[in-house]
């Protein structure tokens, strides 16, 4: 159970009748509801969005299935009453969030998942508070949406997902627009949540740092269709990563360098720059 594309492929309609884009093709993905913490990565225009919004019905097929949890998508699907469940068992982050939120000020729209799924408003309300508190925007939470920074704005929106406690949180690329503390603070959170829980996390992200930090699977797109799909070590560690057009994490290329150029014997099992820094500050071995 949890997600599951079978041969799905995905064509937006163009500007003349029969013309189209092709955006994924023939897609066959797996990925389990709990304890995954998967990363999409790809070129622009590789096909990650519309891949990810075929996970909670935003998009249908051209042509495949989509299974989320009991549920099959299919190309013919339209108003569907278990549409909803399904979104309130996905919680996903636009990649443009400004397109997700839509309320007078910035609690009201934190509140309007979990009252639009049942909850009572002094529940929606309890949860708003809390998730604006652990994502330090209790601040902002007066003001209008639309009066606010992109950072702050993606902050909302995050905050508006785990205010419904959802299974999967799909996130396109959630750390974008946010300050470098802030992008740490965000994925440090995600990471606990995924812990303490156990649920999945699927993100979309152009940073190979933090790819290579907090992922176990990577989905590399390249052309409309997967490249690679795998362990994060597997990708990086051979020259799988040229091949998706991919760029090395900043960290094994600093180790490379320590190891090959400096007489270093550094093990790759090191994930992070801070991760590198501990090791050399341990006496890492060196010839
Ligand atoms: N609404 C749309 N209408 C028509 N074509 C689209 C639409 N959205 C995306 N496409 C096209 O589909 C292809 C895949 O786009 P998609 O947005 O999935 O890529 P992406 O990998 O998410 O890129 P990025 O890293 O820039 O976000 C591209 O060729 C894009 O131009
Ligand atoms: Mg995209």
């Amino acid at each position: 159970m949890g997600i599951s594309f079978k041969e799905v492929t995905h064509k937006y309609p163009g500007l003349k009748r029969k013309q189209f884009t092709l955006a994924i093709k023939d897609i066959n993905l797996d990925i389990s509801d709990k304890n995954e913490f998967v990363a999409i990565v790809g070129k622009t225009g590789s096909g990650k969005t519309t891949l990810v919004e075929h996970m909670n019905g935003l998009l249908l097929p051209t042509s495949g299935t989509v299974g989320v949890f009991d549920y099959v998508i299919t190309p013919k699907e339209r108003k569907n009453p278990k549409m909803n469940k399904i979104r309130k068992r996905i919680g996903f982050v636009f990649q443009f969030p400004e397109y997700q939120l839509f309320e007078e000020t910035v609690l009201k729209d934190i509140m309007f998942a979990p009252l639009n799924f049942g909850f009572k408003e002094e529940d929606a309300k309890k949860r708003a508070l809390e998730v604006a508190k652990k994502l330090h925007i209790e601040d902002l939470l007066n003001k209008s949406p639309f009066n606010l920074s992109g950072g702050q704005m993606r902050k909302v929106a995050i905050a508006g997902i785990l205010s419904y406690d959802p299974d999967i949180l799909l996130l396109d690329e959630p750390t974008r627009g946010l300050d470098p503390l802030g992008q740490v603070e965000i994925m440090e959170l995600f990471k606990t949540i995924q812990e303490e829980t156990g649920k999945t996390i699927i993100l979309i992200s152009h940073d190979m740092d933090l790819v290579y930090k907090y992922a176990t699977r990577v989905v590399a797109m390249k052309n409309q269709v997967i490249e690679y799909d795998g362990n994060k070590e597997d990708l990086f560690l051979s020259n799988k990563y040229l091949e998706c057009n991919l760029v090395k994490p900043n960290v094994l290329q600093l180790i490379d360098y320590l190891n090959d150029k400096l007489g270093y014997n550094i093990g790759y099992d090191t994930y992070s720059l801070e991760d590198l820094i501990k090791k050399l500050e341990g006496g890492a071995s060196h010839e």
